[in-house]
């Protein structure tokens, strides 16, 4: 019997050393330990032994099983160790290969463009303000001094919802809103940025929608020489030091006097070329000394207030200020034209 132990360690010894994963390792110790196995039967045949050798070979059986299972559990942690490191291998990364590049979105230009000038007149002490893009005829026109019937209104090709409800035509109607939210008790320094519509056929320098932003500062002593200085500054800040502006007479029912602003064309210097016109200046603007009647109607006693108003179109400005030459590419949204614009002032994200 103890010939038979030996040669049932010696062939699981072997089997173990030889097996090569660990369902195979399973399987040897079904073989051998299992209930039905081979040391198992040996070890069942114990009873036909006498009283003396019962423990001796109870004995050796128990070494033999000792090293079967010291064996398969040696054997077991080498091959675990081995599949580890084969699937480590094959999963492998690696961690030096270039990323593929994330496509940074960014603000749109135009958006760009109008935080930009809303920084520039927040940091002259204006405060930005808001009005509805579905406007009524009063505060589009009434409100600045456009009766109905009025011929100027004819300027401004206009989307009717109603008789009395429409497309604002320009931001102007948020000059009236918000002095009389005053009360015609406080100054107002705001400025409003916002949507504006006209019946205008689309073409490289006209659509039917675009942006405009609106300015107005009411009060006490406000002067003509303050819009020059506050629109110079502006205009400076935007276009560069260099940059001259002038003022020209002009007309809008709603301020008096009226004037237009130009730029000194910075292509040429004011020498005069073709993006001027030959002329040496760009219009960029207009404004005006606030109408009295656009004071009284909105509360405010053109005795002792006055006030400056100015309006302009921030496409414009980026058109000029980046050389686009036609208005649709702000609103077509090409990315390969918008991405060129996201290093412009808040254009990361
Ligand atoms: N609302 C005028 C326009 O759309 C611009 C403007 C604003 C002019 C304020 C004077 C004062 O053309």
């Amino acid at each position: 019997m103890k010939e038979q132990l030996e040669a049932i360690q010696a062939e699981a010894l072997d089997k173990i050393k030889q097996a090569t994963d660990l369902k195979e390792l399973q399987d040897i110790k079904v073989t051998y330990l299992g209930k039905k196995g081979s040391l198992t039967s040996v070890l069942r045949g114990m009873g036909k032994l006498s009283k003396e050798e019962r423990p001796v070979v109870g004995e050796i059986a128990n070494k033999v099983r000792e090293s079967i299972t010291g064996e398969i559990e040696q054997k077991s942690e080498v091959l675990e160790q081995a599949a580890l490191e084969e699937q480590l291998e094959k999963e492998a990364l690696d961690v030096t290969l270039p990323g593929r590049p994330v496509q940074l979105g960014g603000a749109h230009l135009l958006t760009s463009i109008v935080e930009e000038i809303e920084d520039l007149f927040i940091g002259m002490g204006f405060e930005v303000r808001e009005g509805p893009e579905v406007e009524t005829d009063y505060y589009n026109f009434e409100a600045l001094n456009l009766p109905k019937g009025h011929p100027a209104r004819d300027m401004q090709d206009t989307f009717y919802i109603t008789n009395e409800l429409l497309l604002r035509t320009h931001t102007s109607p948020v000059q009236a809103r918000t002095m009389l939210q005053y009360k015609g008790k406080q100054g107002v320094k705001m400025i409003c940025p916002g949507k504006v519509y006209r019946r205008d056929t689309d073409d490289a320098t006209h659509s039917h929608q675009f942006t405009q932003i609106e300015g107005l500062y009411v009060d006490e002593n406000v002067r003509m020489s303050d819009l020059k200085g506050t629109l110079d500054r502006f205009a400076k800040k935007m276009f560069g030091q260099t940059r001259e502006i002038r003022l020209r007479p002009s007309f809008f029912p709603f301020t008096e006097p009226s004037v237009e602003m130009d730029i000194s064309c910075k292509v040429c210097n004011g020498e005069g070329c073709s993006v001027c016109k030959q002329s040496g200046w760009i219009e960029i603007l207009g404004g005006g000394m606030v109408h009295p009647r656009v004071l009284e109607m909105a509360g405010y006693d053109s005795k002792k207030y006055t006030g400056f108003a100015f309006g302009m179109g921030p496409e414009r400005i980026a058109m000029l200020k980046y050389g686009i030459d036609d208005i649709r590419q702000f609103y077509t949204n090409d990315v390969r034209f918008l991405s060129q614009y996201h290093h412009a002032k808040g254009g990361t994200m």
